[in-house]
């Protein structure tokens, strides 16, 4: 199953059957950020509402080919609007040398001048908001927390440094979702407040001739290997698999990749391990309709999972098939397991 198309979104969408892929995910070019340089690309749309049209196009061909069970990861940037063209034009002004390589790519990007200068243009809201109005069910807004963010040397506000991962489904129940393949281990002293028994009261201490704060001290210590009996005995709630994944479950603190390509906007194969593992079967197909250098693609594959990609750059298409063809060829070396 695994496909790779070099062309327009749309006319990749054509190529693929109704319900037929398990998960989407995929990163759109952000509105008036850079210019990819090929006619027909999308995100230099004169107006954003322009723009948001083409992404809700996608939406509904997105619709089409997702199985009723399937899921949907959507990471959207917001733009700020500016008298002179958009944000990277600003940011390249002002931090030079971390930017020389977006220069080369974002040519002479203009914004209307009737939108209100300096202001967020609520763009991923907006996206949101419409695929809501079509039916779909916005299951979480995940805030990707860059860590590794460009610096911006704004002093008239904060820096930005977050984006937006919508998770949707078409329908409100009865779709893939593997919480248990994320789950993040409990931090050390919520463990060592349950093995305490502090939670539910229940635990009472001093059997066995020790002294009640020698078995708490004892129980503390004993961690996971002690988590299955304390859970069966109705002594916790917390789950022994971990915890919802994130310091708050739909917080994710992930730094930004440096791209080993000429791509500006490949991202960080760990912003897209949940997704994958929670929203895709072991063998089940992921679709990115911008793939890009392939990240998404990839990183499915090394997970288990089947992919297709569209991508409409000849430049990056080709580092796509580079990166899928160097996966499979190492997929294809024997392991030592292989040996054994
Ligand atoms: C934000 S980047 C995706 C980067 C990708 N996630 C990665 O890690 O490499 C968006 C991609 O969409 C592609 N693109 C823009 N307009 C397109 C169109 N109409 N059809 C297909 N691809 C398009 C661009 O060439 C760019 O590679």
């Amino acid at each position: 199953m695994n496909k790779i198309f070099n062309c327009d979104i749309m006319e990749g969408f054509k190529q693929l059957d109704s319900q037929s892929v398990d998960c989407v995910i995929t990163s759109p070019p952000y509105w008036q950020l850079r210019n990819y340089g090929f006619d027909g690309q999308w995100g230099l749309e004169p107006t954003f509402e322009e723009y948001l049209e083409n992404l809700w196009k996608m939406m509904d061909e997105i619709n089409r080919v997702l199985k009723d069970t399937g899921t949907v990861w959507i990471n959207l940037g917001d733009t700020y609007s500016t008298k002179s063209g958009g944000f990277a034009q600003e940011a390249s002004k002002r931090t030079p040398s971390m930017t020389q390589k977006y220069l080369d790519h974002i040519g002479t990007i203009q914004q209307p001048s009737n939108l209100p200068t300096k202001s967020l243009l609520l763009i991923p809201h907006r996206f949101a908001i419409g695929c809501f109005d079509r039916g779909w069910t916005i299951r979480n807004d995940i805030i990707w927390a860059k860590t590794s963010a460009m610096p911006e040397s704004v002093l008239d506000r904060f820096s930005k440094k977050h984006e937006y991962i919508f998770f949707m489904t078409k329908k409100p129940k009865g779709y893939y979702f593997d919480l248990d393949s994320v789950r993040e281990e409990h931090m050390q002293s919520t463990l060592k407040r349950e093995m305490r028994g502090r939670n539910t009261g229940k635990y009472t201490g001093g059997a066995g001739g020790q002294s009640e704060q020698g078995l708490i001290k004892e129980r503390e210590h004993k961690g996971y290997e002690n988590m299955k009996d304390i859970y069966e005995s109705g002594e916790t709630t917390l789950n022994p698999k971990g915890k919802n994944p994130g310091d708050v479950a739909d917080f994710w603190k992930i730094g930004t990749a440096m791209s080993k390509t000429e791509h500006v906007a490949s991202y960080n194969p760990a912003l897209i391990d949940k997704p994958i593992l929670a929203g895709c079967p072991r063998g089940g197909v992921v679709l990115d309709p911008f793939s890009g250098t392939g990240t998404t693609l990839v990183r499915a594959s090394q997970l288990g999972r089947q992919y297709i990609g569209f991508e409409a750059s000849e430049q990056f298409f080709k580092i796509t098939e580079e990166s899928v063809n160097q996966e499979e060829e190492r997929k294809s070396q024997p392991t030592i397991e292989d040996f054994i």
